[in-house]
């Protein structure tokens, strides 16, 4: 048998998939903790993260235990692994599978995970590679859109910040183009723009949040990926523009009442603490919900359901 792993945000445009990894998810939501199954007893699940990470490597790893597998798990793994003597990815890859029967990892290079699997024998599962892809991250934003609106059909989603360089934007904006009637909107200032590949006819492209925040259904915030910058002009360029794609209290009053706020988190000043209490801002929600997706995404790959 094949090995299942999970690569790219493609494989979930596959509404049969699709559909009964979301529905897997939501009954884990609703289940009680003592109810848990434990398909993945005695199997353990490795996170292999080469970049910092707080809610999906700890949101794997719970998912993970609460389905009854161990945990290995390094964090930082440029820095304390052997990565740090100058061990290839590959080389690493082949020593976890030896321990573990899932990996779950996170690294800086686009093609990242598409190499791991390559070499593996048993299921990688990328946790966000470079600028590229985060498909497990558009899964849950996409079960959160689900749950807060009904689905994203006849949306329209305004994509704030780094358009550039977020990994997260690019599986989501994906994945939102399987489904009718969703209408792209990017926000942001011109040195951090949608690149080509992501952009389709119809989309609207906006360089302040302030203009395109009344249309919008769902507005997606992004931080600035800053570690990705190695230009100091767009550092010096997006820094000048900043203020206009910050989220606050006073901009939330021109959004929609029943628009949504989202963000991938972690937040760096652009959705202001004042927004947290609006019953539009569901982003601690959304980081929650990435826990039963995953619960469901790690029982897929190990073997079980959907
Ligand atoms: C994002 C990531 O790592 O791509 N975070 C996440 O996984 N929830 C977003 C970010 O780092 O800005």
């Amino acid at each position: 048998m094949s090995v299942q792993h999970i690569i790219e945000v493609g494989q979930f445009c596959d509404p049969a998939l699709r559909e009964s990894l979301l529905g897997r998810a939501a009954e884990f939501a609703a289940m009680p903790l003592q109810d848990y199954p434990s398909p993945l007893a005695s199997n353990t699940v490795a996170t292999l993260f080469y970049e910092p990470s707080t809610r999906t490597r700890l949101s794997f790893e719970t998912a993970a235990q609460n389905l009854g597998a161990h945990i290995v798990s390094t964090e930082n793994a440029g820095d304390y692994s052997s990565a740090s003597k100058g061990e290839t990815l590959e080389d690493t890859i082949r020593t976890l599978e030896g321990y573990a029967q899932t990996i779950v990892l996170r690294h800086k290079d686009d093609d990242s995970a598409q190499r791991a699997s390559k070499v593996a024998a048993v299921p990688i599962v990328n946790a966000g590679a470079g600028k590229g892809e985060h498909p497990t991250q558009a899964l849950l934003d996409l079960y959160t859109i689900n749950e807060a609106k009904g689905g994203p059909e006849g949306l329209r989603v305004g994509f704030v910040g780094d358009l550039k360089h977020g990994r997260t934007v690019h599986s989501l904006v994906t994945l939102l183009r399987e489904f009718s009637g969703v209408e792209v909107v990017g926000i942001a200032p011109e040195c951090l723009a949608m690149p080509e590949a992501y952009k389709r006819p119809g989309d609207k492209y906006y360089d302040d949040l302030a203009t395109a925040i009344p249309t919008l259904d769902v507005i997606y915030m992004t931080r600035v990926q800053d570690e990705r910058i190695t230009d100091e002009t767009v550092r010096t360029e997006y820094q000048a523009s900043a203020d206009r794609f910050v989220l606050d209290a006073g901009l939330m009053r021109r959004a929609k009442e029943d628009a949504i706020v989202m963000h991938p988190l972690p937040r760096v000043g652009e959705i202001t603490p004042d927004v947290d209490d609006d019953p539009r801002a569901i982003y601690f929600k959304q980081a929650h919900n990435g826990l039963f997706v995953r619960m469901a995404l790690l029982e897929w790959v190990m073997g079980g359901a959907a």
